[in-house]
This record gives structure tokens, sequence and C-alpha cells, in this order.
């Protein structure tokens, strides 16, 4: 048995160290990589070959895309690369082990998996990582509809935020930063870039408004990215609201006016009246003087009750 044992133990010894004879060539890749939007993405792969394995020299790499599409090739000493990828090392050569891929430019749509093959003068590898793309959101904006809000009237307030990728969460939060109950669901559009335009609305129902809205957008990783604050001015409280009191104001402000341009006459009219009755009273005691005249007194005729009776003194 123990002999069986040692001779198994002399064979894996080996069949090891025939491998290691051959030359053994590893490319090493980083699983995975997360890129922003807009920049430059390092797709780090390198050769790792056996210690035995002295100055190794490559031949060929090729850098695919997950449909296999070639992005950067090198073969026969001269590299072939599609615009916008380029070996990572500035002036990289065949005696360069670190065959990483430079993409100058990520964008959404280079997202997925990478596969590189290297040849070598002392054995093949392949190695393969992904990419995942970023995008920062932008500070949302908010707009309420109708422009002036008032405690009377439902208000509908419009979260906007764009430029980001993955897709993201817009969230409402009042003064108190509270979560304020969404009445309708978020609305996601995918650019022609690939970046989100996030939108949400939030109905504030009369009465119950708050001074401060905060609008936050979260990254697909639920971590806040910006926000914005909406700031309703002054609510004006429903008594003196425009919703209100403005069909009765349209009435009551001209029969105001008229109202009082009927008093002004009348009171003008009164004046005019007054004076002209004045003026009349002044007039008329002369007048009558001279139409209707008294009968002359006449004392001495001993009749008492003619002396009750106006009369004028006789003139002497
Ligand atoms: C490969 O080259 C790139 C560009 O010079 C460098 O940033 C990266 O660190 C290198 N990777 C390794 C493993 O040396
Ligand atoms: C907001 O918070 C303040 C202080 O904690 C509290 O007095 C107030 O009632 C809260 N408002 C609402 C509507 O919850
Ligand atoms: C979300 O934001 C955090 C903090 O800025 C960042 O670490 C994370 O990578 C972001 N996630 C995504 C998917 O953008």
């Amino acid at each position: 048995m123990a002999s069986i044992g040692i001779l198994l133990f002399f064979t894996a010894i080996y069949i090891r160290t025939g491998n290691t004879n051959a030359g053994f060539v590893n490319v090493e890749c980083q699983a995975e990589k997360v890129g922003q939007y807009g920049q430059q993405s390092l797709l780090q792969c390198v050769v790792k070959t056996t210690q035995d394995v002295v100055n190794p020299e490559i031949r060929v790499v090729t850098w695919t895309n997950e449909t296999d599409h070639p992005l950067l090739v090198f073969h026969k000493g001269t590299s072939k690369p599609q615009q916008g990828y380029s070996f990572a090392e500035p002036s990289w050569n065949k005696r360069n082990m670190n065959v990483s891929l430079l993409i100058t430019n990520t964008a959404v749509e280079h997202e997925g998996v990478y596969k590189c093959t290297v040849m070598t003068d002392s054995g093949d590898g392949e190695g393969s990582t992904s990419l995942k793309v970023t995008a920062k959101y932008n500070k949302p904006t908010i707009h309420s509809n109708p422009e002036n809000i008032t405690l009377n009237t439902n208000v509908t307030l419009m979260c906007n935020s764009d430029g980001g990728y993955p897709k993201g969460q817009l969230r409402w939060f009042n003064e108190n930063n509270t979560e304020s109950t969404n009445s309708s669901p978020m609305e996601a559009k995918q650019t022609e870039s690939g970046l989100f335009n996030l939108s949400s609305n939030l109905s504030l129902l009369k009465g119950s408004i708050f001074t401060n809205y905060t609008c936050k957008v979260f990254n697909a990783s639920g971590d806040k990215e910006e926000e914005a604050t909406f700031e309703v001015q002054n609510p004006i409280p429903a008594t003196q609201t425009e919703e209100e009191l403005g069909p009765a104001s349209k009435i009551v402000a001209p029969v105001v006016v008229i109202g009082s341009l009927i008093v002004g006459l009348l009171l003008a009219l009164l004046i005019y009246r007054m004076r002209s009755q004045q003026a009349r009273r002044h007039s008329t005691t002369p007048l009558m003087s001279d139409h209707r005249e008294l009968p002359i007194c006449d004392y001495d005729d001993g009749d008492h009750q003619e002396r009750d009776k106006t009369c004028q003194v006789s003139p002497v």
C-alpha cells in the first residue's frame, strides 16, 4: 500500500513539473471595472508567465467585446485599434506584459464583457473583464403647477433630473425630512446617449402645504447624489386666496366703483338742489312785497280785529 502511495505522489510531481516545463501563460484581468461616463476607462489585463519563461515575447493580442467584435488587434508587429480604443501603456511593445485596454471616452454602450486573448512564444492565454458605466445625475429642478401656490388650491410639484446612469430614483421629502407620499410613479426616460432622465410629480393637497419640499436623486446603489429644495413662498391664507376672492372681487370691484359714482352723483344733485333752493328763497322775498301789497293799517278805525292782520304802516 505504501509503495502505491509513494508512486502516486511522484506521478503527481512529474505531471506538475511536466506542465511547468511546457511553459504556462496566464492573462490576469481585473474582474470588474466601473467607468465614468465621458471619462477614460482602463480595463486591466496583465500577461503572467511561470518563472522558467525567460523574456517572453507577445505575438498576438486580441481585445474583443461581447459580440466578438475586434476592438484592438496586435498582429505581426503592428496594432490595429478601432477608434476610441488603445493599449493603456503609451508606448506598448511586444515585450510589455501589460496589455490593458484603454477606452478613451466611456459611453453607456461600452458596458459589457471584454475578452483579451494573448499568444506568446511560450504559450497562449485568455482573460476577461467587465465594464460597468456610471454617470452622476444632475441637480434636480423643481417646478410648480400652478406657479403661484395658495393654501386653497391643489398643487403639483414636478421634479426632473437627467444625465445619470444607470436608472436611479427620485424621492420627495418635506421640511421635517419625512418622505412625502408620492401619488404618481416616477418616470424614467432613456435618452439617445443611454443616460436617464428622471421625473416625478408630487401632488400637494390643499390645506396640507409645507414650506419646503426637497426632491432628492439617488443613484442605482441607493446613494443620494443631488437634491433641490422648493420653497413655497408665503402660502396665501384661504380667506385671501385669489381662487376664493377672484370671482367675487370681479363683481365687487365694479359694484364699488359704480356705487360710489351713483352716490357722488346723488350728492352733487342734492347740493345743486339745496343751492338753487337757497337762491330762490333770497329772490322770492322782494318778489312777494312787490306783488302782494299788504293793506294799509288803519289803527284809528277802532276795529281791533283788523290789527292782528298783517298790514303795513301807511306812509305819512
Ligand atoms: C498597466 O498600464 C496602465 C497604464 O500605464 C497602468 O495604469 C496600470 O497600472 C498598469 N497595470 C499594471 C498591473 O501594471
Ligand atoms: C414637523 O416637525 C416639528 C418639530 O419636530 C413638529 O412640531 C411639527 O408638528 C412637524 N410637522 C408635521 C406636519 O409633522
Ligand atoms: C452611487 O454613489 C456612490 C457615492 O457617490 C458611489 O460610491 C456609487 O458607486 C454610486 N453607484 C452608482 C451605481 O452610480
